[in-house]
């Protein structure tokens, strides 16, 4: 993982059901190595325990005005950090700092600090779009505290909209991006990531597709923009939100994203291949639903082998090709042989393999991964949340650009 410098991060956690995400956002901090102090309010206690809270910061979680005053806690605390992150930030949360108000600790570290606010809202979507949050937050952007704002999708209720605090990475690269602590090691460099999985269609409804969730490419395109790049993002389909702030292109089958990644091959430096594309497409696509009735007992459907996009690209003059390989492979042995296999048919500068046995890699936070070079070297190893993943991917992208 990149050395970083050890912050001092205080987050506050306010009273909102996404509360149980904080946890997730202060496990990020924790495993990257930084100081969190968490303040939680009375009402964020509605929702995650304190020992939960204790347990994941490894730290006491201070929630009082009047313990330790003869520390001068309540101005300490904002003084000394580096970023105040609020996860969740309730829409009472972001009246209060627009007014001012101190209530409780919270409230006070805001006040007293001297580092970048970071906040993260979470409410239900008439409430994010009530003119007085609306005018909150404009102000408070003014101020210039960084609102990471909420994604689109089911809310607590039976309800979906905007509304749902975004997702930790998010909220972890633009914490580091406001202490601007993270290094600025790919300012200017052009990459192109891909993400997601292909669906190749059978019929107007049915496809042959994967369980790619796109959230290990998310986490490199967050942590390649904060670190100066810019970014292109080709979105297969995805479980979660595409990074905000970054040019998007939707390419759906391998068909698609093979003619979003060819045509921009010439403007990119680096092309990081983290999408699951489908080897095999169905031969034809039915233009109506298939029928149980017309199809028989024991149908058999024909496939063509699709565009090997990674292969097709790896050979371009200039470009930096990286892979990526998803295996059951038995042990970490096996796993690196079969990258190394793959790095040189592909002909990739690098392939990034991960097991994929019982569920790991695929759909979930974190990652194990090991990285091999073209000509079979072991470039490196990491594990935890994709995030810290996606930044070690991309130091061997800075080790192989020289
Ligand atoms: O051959 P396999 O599918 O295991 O290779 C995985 C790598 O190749 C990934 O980086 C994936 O994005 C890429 N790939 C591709 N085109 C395909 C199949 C896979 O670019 N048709």
């Amino acid at each position: 993982m990149r050395e970083a410098s050890r912050l001092r991060l205080v987050v506050g956690v306010s009273g909102g059901i996404a509360a149980y995400k904080a946890v997730g956002a202060i496990r990020a901090f924790v495993m990257d190595g930084h100081d969190v102090q968490v303040v939680a309010t009375q009402a964020a206690y509605e929702f995650v325990g304190k020992s939960t809270l204790e347990a994941i910061s490894h730290n006491p979680v201070f929630d009082s005005l009047y313990d330790d005053v003869s520390q001068v806690r309540h101005v300490a605390l904002g003084q000394n950090a580096d970023a105040i992150v609020i996860a969740p930030a309730t829409a009472h949360t972001l009246a209060g700092i627009v007014a001012g108000l101190a209530p409780d600790l919270l409230g006070n570290a805001v006040l007293a600090r001297r580092g970048p606010l970071v906040v993260a809202p979470a409410m239900h979507t008439e409430m994010w779009q009530n003119a007085a949050t609306v005018h909150n937050v404009a102000v408070l952007r003014e101020r210039g505290v960084v609102v990471v704002d909420p994604a689109s999708g089911p809310l607590t209720g039976n309800d979906s909209g905007v509304g749902r605090m975004a997702e930790v990475h998010s909220i972890v690269s633009a914490t580091y991006a406001a202490v601007g602590r993270s290094a600025r090691d790919l300012a200017g460099v052009r990459i192109l990531i891909t993400g997601g999985g292909t669906r190749e269609a059978l019929d107007p409804v049915r496809f042959i597709g994967n369980s790619s969730s796109g959230r290990q490419a998310v986490a490199l395109a967050e942590a390649a923009r904060v670190r100066g790049a810019s970014v292109h993002f080709v979105a297969g389909h995805m479980d979660v939100e595409p990074p905000s702030g970054i040019d998007i292109t939707r390419a759906g089958t391998a068909e698609l994203m093979r003619s979003a990644v060819l045509e921009r091959l010439d403007d990119t430096d680096v092309l990081i291949m983290a999408a699951a594309v489908a080897d095999y497409r169905p031969a034809q696509m039915s233009s109506t639903k298939l029928k149980k009735n017309s199809l028989g007992s024991n149908p058999t459907i024909e496939l063509v082998e699709n565009p090997d996009i990674l292969a097709e690209a790896a050979r371009h003059p200039r470009c930096l090709v990286i892979g990526f390989a998803a295996e059951t492979a038995v042990n970490d042995a096996e796993l690196l042989s079969l990258a190394r296999h793959k790095a040189s048919s592909k002909g990739a500068a690098a392939i990034v393999a991960n097991r994929v046995n019982s569920g790991r890699g695929i759909g979930t936070d974190d990652n194990d991964v090991i990285v091999v070079s073209g000509d079979g070297r072991e470039l490196g190893r990491s594990s935890g949340e994709k995030l810290s993943v996606a930044q070690s991917i991309l130091d061997v992208v800075l080790h192989l650009r020289g």
